[in-house]
């Protein structure tokens, strides 16, 4: 198994729930570090730029309308197989159809308002990290 990195982003529905200690805690239970973290509110244009992958997509002007809708947390997540791992974390993106335990089946209610995000493969891993954390180096062991 390969150590990786991931980004993460803790949306503003969860924020607002008040889960993020909760959210956090189940990366650690999980063996992931939390090697990066900031709080951000993004702008319009920062939250398109992310989501630009999505922008033919019918629901990208609501997914926009509600990453900007108030702040999120972003981390970069550390450890073994960490992109899977996270995504299993995470559960389906329809909080309906995520099993039970994970993050969006106890805390998301919707689709659009659906608690976290997490990259989904290497290569948007590098870009995701790289586009909140700039030339991150981390030093450890
Ligand atoms: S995924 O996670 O990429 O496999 O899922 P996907 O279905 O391709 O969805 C991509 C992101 O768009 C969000 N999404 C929506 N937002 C608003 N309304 C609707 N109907 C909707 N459907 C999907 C979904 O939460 C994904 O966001 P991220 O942040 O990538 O998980």
């Amino acid at each position: 198994m390969a150590i990786e990195r991931t980004l993460s982003i803790i949306k503003p529905d969860a924020v607002a729930k008040n889960v993020v200690g909760k959210i956090y805690q189940r990366f650690e239970d999980a063996g992931l570090k939390i090697i990066a973290a900031k709080q951000v509110w993004l702008s319009e244009r920062e939250a398109g730029e992310f989501y630009a992958v999505h922008k033919e997509r019918p629901f990208f002007k609501d997914l926009v309308a509600f990453m900007v809708s108030g702040p999120v947390f972003v981390q970069v997540l550390e450890g073994d197989d960490a992109i899977a791992k996270n995504r299993e974390l995470m559960g389906a993106t329809d909080p309906k159809k995520a099993a039970p335990g994970t993050i969006r089946a106890d805390f998301a209610e919707s689709i659009d308002a659906n608690a976290v995000h997490g990259s989904d493969a290497p290569e948007t891993a590098a870009v995701e990290v790289a586009f909140f954390f700039p030339g991150l180096n981390v030093y450890s062991r």
